[in-house]
């Protein structure tokens, strides 16, 4: 299968019996993990790294490893820069040949963010590239530590944000926020249903990692399309390694490198069964 556009994923969702899991990986280990399970599942894949990891994995290395995974892999796959900051690596995501990125305006005042974003669009369309957006504020931050507080997403921003920018999906805030919770989440479906009735770009869901099951589902059933899970790979990835050297301690390092396959693989396939996408590809 081709790398394909994020958008071609995104649109082919044509009713709210299940969404699109965007899982974010940071080496060829995890990105091995999310094609296997992709390809089990008979299911598209997003794969996706935020610039506030990218400390970790920099993009110029990690991110032609994602590319080439999505085109190794049997399933439609999308790559994304996901919280894209600064124009220096969107540039640089979209030249190594991500078929998406995410610019996160949210920061800014939303007529900021509205003239950011139009300018990401203007440089993603030269690369025939999808773009996310993001307004009103979900908590916490992929990647850099930072905390912020939730703002929730208000129906009159959601829909001139969308028809100002064109962007071909939406992140929303209704109450999530990113990382493990450390009070369960006041989800605002209400505010979610009011916004998925009038904004038809498809709208994301960041935060996913420690939701319920009941949680994601109300989430699609009502309007979302796209479920963004990170922390719950990760920590996957850790306890499969630590359980790895429980069971034998004199473990080598390509042990551990099969468990960080085997741990985000773990995640994902879970979360794509939550997220009904089995033979959706
Ligand atoms: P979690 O780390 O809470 O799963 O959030 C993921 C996310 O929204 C990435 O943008």
């Amino acid at each position: 299968m081709p790398l394909v556009k994020m958008s071609e994923i995104l649109n082919s969702v044509k009713d709210t019996s299940y969404a699109i899991g965007a899982f974010n990986v940071s080496n060829m280990e995890m990105a091995m993990g999310a094609i296997k399970a992709a390809e089990e599942m008979h299911a598209p894949l997003i794969m996706q790294i935020a610039e506030g990891r990218l400390r970790y994995s920099p993009l110029d290395l990690v991110g032609p490893v994602m590319v080439a995974a999505a085109k190794r892999c049997k399933m439609p796959a999308a790559v994304q820069l996901d919280h894209g900051k600064t124009k220096e690596m969107i540039t640089l995501a979209l030249e190594i040949g991500f078929t998406s990125v995410m610019f996160d305006g949210s920061s800014y005042p939303l007529d900021e963010n509205i003239a950011l974003t139009k300018q990401v669009r203007a440089l993603a369309d030269t690369y025939g590239a999808s773009v996310e957006g993001e307004i009103g504020s979900i908590g916490g931050a992929e990647g850099d530590g930072a905390d912020s507080d939730i703002a929730i997403t208000r129906v009159e921003d959601a829909i001139r944000f969308a028809n100002e920018t064109g962007v071909d999906a939406l992140a929303i805030a209704i109450g999530t926020a990113h990382g493990n919770y450390k009070k369960k989440p006041q989800l605002r479906i209400d505010r979610l249903k009011e916004v998925a009735a009038v904004v038809k770009t498809p709208l994301v869901l960041h935060g996913g990692t420690g939701l319920t099951e009941d949680d994601f589902r109300n989430c699609f059933h009502n309007g979302i399309k796209k479920i963004n899970i990170a922390t719950a790979s990760y920590d996957s990835v850790a306890s499969e390694i630590k359980a790895t050297y429980q069971a034998k301690p004199e473990s080598n390092y390509f042990d551990f490198s099969d468990a960080a396959v085997t741990g985000t693989y773990k995640n994902i396939i879970k979360h794509m069964h939550i997220f009904e996408m089995q033979d959706k590809a």
